[in-house]
């Protein structure tokens, strides 16, 4: 195999109760079984609500399952609660160990690695950064042994959260710390990185279509495949659409296709809050 193409999909949220993000999922699902990659990673928030409705992980578990492809996820906050951050409100739920338990047993594993074309691929579980639960130090030092195992090698990563919006030591602010991978586990994260040839860092969670390049490592923001969070509830940094991201890796390079699915609508955060009998 001298090309290994995988498929990134973000922020599904999928739940039984919302027709219009189901619909966007097999909008997406016939996309990828036309082009059947290798491989499709859902970088997180696969499920609406994973800490109070284990039906809605079970849902999206059973949807990903009718796809023809090998499928690899990572958790996102709606999976398994979200980060405490040193200057933000406390997360609502916090991360726990009971939700990345549940994460795992239906879902699948939350942190992985693996090679294919000369490339080290290497998925984590973002959430559990700055949590003090003792996953945290556990996955730091499976991440340690990792990269120690690089051996010269391109290396991609993909987590739920961005590392940062424009530069490594962006200040955290009480209104975006949760947005971003919280310090100081993001320097820790940046610091071992940075013995690699850290190629590409592939997040999903801001809902908006990014793709820009600090120093040698793009950086690819995957859209939801399912919904847009309006300028009214969220500042605009890039596109706001629904799609999914393409990538193609050969021994020592890589493109990257933004697609989006025949069919995908555009659904708003307010089609949903309205589902859920939230009118604020
Ligand atoms: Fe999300
Ligand atoms: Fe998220």
């Amino acid at each position: 195999m001298s090309e290994f193409r995988l498929t990134q999909i973000s922020d599904t949220h999928l739940g039984r109760r919302f027709p219009g993000l189901i619909a966007n999922f097999h909008r997406v699902s016939e996309h990828i079984d036309a082009g059947r990659p290798d491989l499709v990673v859902n970088t997180g928030d696969v499920s609406f609500d994973g800490p109070t409705s284990s039906d809605d992980v079970e849902f999206a578990k059973s949807l990903h399952d009718a796809l023809p492809v090998t499928c690899r996820y990572l958790p996102g906050n709606h999976d398994v609660g979200d980060n405490p951050t040193a200057i933000g409100p406390a997360p609502k739920p916090p991360v726990s160990e009971t939700h990345r338990r549940q994460f795992c047993d239906i879902i699948g594993e939350d942190h992985w690695a693996f090679d294919a074309v000369g490339w080290r691929f290497i998925g984590l579980n973002s959430l559990v950064m700055n949590s003090g639960l003792a996953f945290e130090a556990e996955q730091f030092d499976w991440l340690s042994q990792e990269i120690s195992r690089v051996n010269g090698r391109p290396v991609a990563l993909f987590l739920h959260k961005p590392l940062f919006l424009n530069l490594p030591d962006d200040a955290e602010t009480p209104e975006t710390s949760i947005r971003y991978v919280p310090q100081p586990a993001r320097a820790r994260l940046i610091e071992m990185f940075g013995k690699v040839d850290l190629r590409l860092v592939a997040s999903g969670h801001v809902h908006q279509r990014r793709d820009f390049t600090f120093r040698h490592t793009r950086h690819v923001w995957a859209p939801s495949a399912g919904f847009v969070i309006n300028d009214q509830r969220q500042d605009r940094i890039a596109i706001k659409e629904v799609g999914l991201v393409e990538y193609r890796f050969q021994p020592d390079s890589l493109e990257v296709r933004h697609i989006r699915a025949a069919g995908q609508v555009d659904v708003d955060i307010e089609e949903l809050l309205i589902q859920i009998g939230d009118r604020h």
